[in-house]
């Protein structure tokens, strides 16, 4: 694998293999000095003209433990806001000697345009409404070391699938991996397709709570025009939110998972967000090891060597 920009490009065993090598790296994370050589002498370098908490500092964290050096950017402080170019910014930025590019961009495609630039691996960490591919694997990291499986599991997805890039990725990942997806949203809130699309999809969200192993709550992203098109977040939580009483109706194993950052009392009531069964802070865990794992994979692996 040269980059790693969506979730349909990895096939079953391709996914497993950065699964057991991301439960290794999670074990290294446990040790007391959490550091291996692996990649000592590279250069990350994380590259996001989007916001983001968990995965621009989980990559840098995952670089950091595998010994690389990091390099960050931040558009609001460089000049871009001289009127500097995608494309010269990213090459200027290569010519530093960055040895892998993360890259997170409002744009579709961002990512691809940006490893065709630089001729450098890239990893998708977001473009757009597109796909978030480590979101992806580290959602079934979180999953498998929950459950001790993937396959034959029944996840939901549930909320504002329209404007969610991590819905998409998730739905690849874990359809590869042999779980059963289930869309669940408002009409108003599911892509004007979902052709091709590994899932099914069901507007009544109590209809299959109590048939789930894994529900998936999605953030609804007002930044993206996902409120403008319920009446009220009371009707939400309503008709889509995980509630006290929905979470009482699943099964005693099943889990809640959220990318984050949550929007607490729209799409998940506090009460179920701070409950032992809600897996939200073991998935920014995971994220560093699936990063780890990811980098490791582009970076540090024999074929590199
Ligand atoms: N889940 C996720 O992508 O979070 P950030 O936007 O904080 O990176």
């Amino acid at each position: 694998m040269k980059s790693f920009l969506d979730s349909e490009q990895l096939d079953r065993p391709t996914l497993e293999r950065l699964l057991d090598d991301a439960d290794r790296f999670r074990e290294v994370l446990e040790r007391p000095i959490a550091k291996v050589p692996t990649l000592r002498g590279k250069t990350v370098a994380t590259l996001f003209f989007e916001p983001s908490t968990r995965t621009r500092l989980s990559f840098e964290r995952a670089a950091k433990a595998l010994s690389a050096d990091t390099m960050s950017f931040s558009p609001g402080t460089s000049s871009l806001s001289k009127g500097e170019s995608l494309k010269d910014t990213v090459q200027t930025i290569a010519a530093m000697g960055a040895d892998l590019l993360v890259v997170r961009h409002r744009s579709v495609g961002a990512p691809a345009r940006v490893a065709a630039w630089t001729g450098l691996p890239v990893v998708n960490g977001g473009d757009g409404a597109h796909q978030h591919p480590t979101q992806g694997l580290l959602d079934a990291l979180t999953i498998r070391r929950a459950l001790g499986r993937v396959e034959g599991l029944r996840v939901a997805i549930v909320g504002d699938i329209a404007h969610s890039r991590v819905a998409r990725s998730g739905v690849f990942t874990l359809a590869t991996l042999g779980a059963q997806v289930v869309l669940v949203a408002p009409r108003t809130l599911l892509p004007v397709s979902v052709e091709g699309w590994p899932c099914e999809v069901t507007t009544d969200f109590d209809e299959v709570l109590e048939t789930l192993d894994v529900v998936y709550l999605l953030r609804v992203q007002t930044e993206r025009g996902g409120a403008t098109v319920f009446p009220s977040v009371r009707e939400y939580l309503r008709r889509y939110g995980m509630t006290r009483q929905r979470f009482a109706r699943l099964g005693p194993d099943a889990v809640v998972l959220h990318p984050g950052p949550m929007n607490r009392g729209v799409e998940i009531e506090a009460a179920v967000a701070d409950d032992p069964r809600a897996l939200v802070l073991e998935q920014v865990t995971n994220g560093v090891a699936a990063r780890m794992s990811v980098l490791y994979h582009l970076l540090g692996s024999p074929e590199h060597a």
